[in-house]
């Protein structure tokens, strides 16, 4: 089986749906349920016998040491972090808390457990460190795109954190030995993302005809991957990457922020029309993020060479996938942003069980 941290939150839930989906393994969840982390995600494993959902936090020693005694897990896939960079603007402490304190007291965890595995399990253990190509800083209009060996240069709390935690299993790999691969990879979209982020939240401001906040000038520059390929690229570094490496994961569509609000727009006007106008009338320019990165592109050649990975879905097929699942999903965007399902988190989970 596999341990999964942060497996209630946007990527790690979209994995574990697709592990199941195509693996006869088990999985257990470790997910302190913050703000991020919904169960609703993964209401289609619950009944899953070969699924365990724990709630916990990744720096509680005792609990991974006893979870990783009890269940054996083959590998962890550690996605559990602080992710948004506007709220580590706000509030940086919970992200030095768990992206490098967490990840640090999970790295400890996983060198106990591993060091006393024997021959074979010993040397396919692996711990697989989720990061971002943040950590890289901004590019310029003209520089290439981020490869593995592009400095380091992170620029808000959220990058410099993760910066930090990257830094440390690079480290347990060097000094430790233990089987580390890490995945640096370009802004994700896609079904279950929290409506903080820009796609999700124009999409459900535009639902709601509220306006469509653009910082500054709307051309900071992303790389724009379908979730579902990021979660394929990572079951492929866990299959055959290299321990102690680093892989880039991209999905080579550089798209300016502006001309994603409107592609949504453009879906919308199409799928669900407003009474009258355009949903482009809702672009709003707003002041902008302070230290804003103003471009982020992932060279993704190194994973494609070396382990025959390719992303599948072109932005035009997951944009409209990720439009069309949000309005089909109305309950499930209704529910975390009237925080209903923080009380039906603390009524239907107890605290570390499993
Ligand atoms: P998310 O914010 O949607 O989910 C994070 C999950 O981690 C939540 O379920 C939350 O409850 C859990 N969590 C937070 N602190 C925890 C703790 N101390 N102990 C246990 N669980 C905790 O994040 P996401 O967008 O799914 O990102 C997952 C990972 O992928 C992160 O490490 C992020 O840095 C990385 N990443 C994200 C993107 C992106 O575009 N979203 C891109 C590249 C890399
Ligand atoms: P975001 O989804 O927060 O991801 P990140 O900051 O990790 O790249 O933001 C993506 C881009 O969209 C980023 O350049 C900031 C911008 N943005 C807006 O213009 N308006 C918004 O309301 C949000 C949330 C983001």
């Amino acid at each position: 089986m596999i341990l999964v941290t942060g497996g209630s939150g946007f990527i790690g839930a979209n994995f574990i749906l697709d592990w199941l989906a195509r693996a006869d393994e088990a999985v257990i969840n470790l997910d302190a349920l913050t703000y991020a982390g919904n169960p609703e995600n993964l209401a289609a494993a619950a009944a899953d016998e070969r699924y365990t959902f724990v709630q916990g936090d990744i720096g509680d020693a005792e609990l991974v040491a006893g979870l990783l005694a009890r269940h054996h897990p083959r590998a962890i896939i550690h996605f559990a972090a602080e992710s948004h960079v506007d709220r580590s603007i706000h509030g940086p402490e919970a992200f030095i808390q768990t992206n490098i304190l967490g990840t640090f007291r999970l790295l400890e965890a996983a060198r106990a457990y591993w060091s006393g595995l024997d021959g074979r399990v010993r040397q396919q253990f692996r711990f697989v460190h989720v990061s971002t190509d943040e950590v890289y800083g901004s590019l310029a209009e003209d520089e290439p795109a981020f490869d593995e060996t592009h400095r380091y240069e992170p620029n808000s709390p959220y990058s410099a954190s993760k910066a930090a935690s990257d830094h440390l299993v690079r480290a347990y790999h060097h000094t430790y030995g233990l089987p580390v691969l890490t995945s640096n990879c370009s802004n994700n979209y896609g079904p279950y993302q929290f409506p903080e982020k820009l796609i999700p939240l124009m999409i459900v401001n535009a639902l709601a005809g509220k306006p469509l906040p653009v910082y500054g000038d709307g051309r900071q520059i992303r790389d724009w991957l379908y979730v579902g390929d990021h979660c394929s690229a990572i079951r492929r570094v866990l299959e055959a990457g290299v321990p102690g490496e680093t892989y880039n994961v991209g999905g080579w569509n550089e798209i300016p922020n502006i001309d994603i609000v409107r592609t949504v727009c453009v879906l919308l006007d199409e799928l669900r029309p407003l009474a009258r106008g355009s949903c482009r009338e809702l672009i709003t320019h707003v002041a902008d993020r302070p230290g804003h990165d103003r471009r982020y592109a992932i060279d993704a050649g190194r994973i494609e060479r070396e382990l025959g990975w390719r992303p599948a879905e072109t932005f035009e097929s997951g944009i409209r996938k990720t439009v069309q699942w949000y309005l089909d999903n109305p309950a499930w965007v209704r529910n975390v942003q009237t925080g209903a399902y923080r009380a039906w988190i603390d009524a239907h989970y107890p605290r570390h069980v499993g």
